[in-house]
């Protein structure tokens, strides 16, 4: 095709070589001289503008023709770059680099999962990790809910289509860590396991709701334990964590791996709470409860010598509590502003 207006047929041209050269043809129709071709359109007076534009349009269909036309004559697919942009440091692509590692701070979730750990560990138990997929039998059958029981709907799974679990709570590690330190008991020693992990659930998001959040999980087993021992327990690493005493009300609720069930709420300070209702008042932190007979026993514990107990606490909602943040949605928001203050 010939184009009368010079530019148009030198840069024509330059692209013609261009599609011969470049793997990647169509990297041809982003070309910069394209581009100027476009953009000298406006700087043309009225008369002239109709006419150069029409060629301008008429080269671009042009090289997607042949592009179109090589693409179906070759077999083989244009490469892809898998280079990070920031790996092209030619002088005229200068980006900066990665920054440096003092310029970054942990996530504040992050932080304070190690103080929280910190604390348990200075209370004598041993951290384990979770893991984010799981199966079924540590979500439920492990965990005293039968099959087809009403309770697995209380807990909005995502499942994979070979039927894995992304878990909904850290109780999944509960058989696990139970058979792992079974040993300790023979020793005269107690179970007593700390498991942060990430947890996952069909949630309607809002300030105090996440799809994906955090949990702290413990399982406390030995001989005559009591509801008391919870309590107590509970309330040494609430003052430790918040570095303070603060009012804390469990309420009788129902969950299949503890019997009796309790739901653990705090104190929320009153610049947290948006009016002064009773429901404001109490922010609910999780879970807790005497262990299940059948939930031991499937450890492989005999529920007739030991009892203990266990909990899982939202990380999220006793990091907001302790610093005054009040909307959940801030941690995974990547907002620096937000970030910084950590
Ligand atoms: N897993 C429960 C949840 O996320 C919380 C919970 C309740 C954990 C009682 C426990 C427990 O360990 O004993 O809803």
């Amino acid at each position: 095709m010939e184009y009368q207006n010079a530019d148009i047929a030198r840069i024509a041209q330059e692209l013609r070589q261009k599609l011969a050269d470049v793997p990647d043809k169509r990297t041809v129709l982003r070309d910069p001289a394209l581009k100027s071709l476009y953009e000298q359109i406006k700087t043309l007076p009225s008369e002239e503008r109709g006419a150069f534009g029409k060629a301008v349009n008429r080269l671009k269909e042009e090289l997607e023709d042949e592009i179109a036309s090589l693409q179906a004559s070759s077999t083989s697919l244009p490469p892809i770059d898998i280079t990070a942009p920031w790996d092209d440091n030619t002088p005229a692509n200068k980006r900066p680099g990665f920054l440096p590692t003092t310029q970054g701070s942990l996530h504040p979730l992050t932080q304070e999962i190690e103080k929280i750990c910190d604390i348990y560990q200075r209370m004598g138990f041993v951290v384990e990790e979770s893991r984010e997929i799981d199966d079924d039998y540590h979500m439920f059958a492990s965990l005293n809910f039968p099959e087809g029981h009403p309770a697995r709907d209380d807990y909005d799974t995502f499942m994979t289509d070979e039927g894995l679990v992304a878990p909904a709570h850290t109780s999944t590690m509960q058989n696990r860590v139970m058979q792992k330190y079974a040993k300790n008991l023979d020793n005269n020693a107690p179970i007593a396991v700390v498991i942060p992990g990430r947890v996952f659930r069909n949630e309607d998001v809002d300030a105090t709701h996440e799809h994906t959040f955090y949990q702290v999980e413990g399982v406390y087993v030995d001989k005559g334990i009591t509801v008391g021992n919870l309590v107590a327990v509970l309330k040494a690493y609430m003052s430790e964590f918040f570095g303070e005493d603060l009012h804390v009300k469990i309420q009788p609720f129902y969950f299949p791996f503890t019997e009796p069930s309790f739901e653990f709420a705090i104190e929320r300070p009153e610049i947290l709470r948006k009016n002064n209702s009773e429901e404001q008042k109490w922010l609910e932190l999780g879970g807790c409860g005497m262990i299940h007979p059948n939930v031991l026993k499937e450890a492989g514990l005999d529920p007739t010598v030991y009892t203990g107990f266990a909990w899982g606490f939202g990380v999220e909602r006793m990091v907001m509590m302790k610093n005054g943040i009040e909307d959940i949605r801030h941690f995974q928001s990547g907002n620096l502003k937000f970030l910084r203050q950590f």
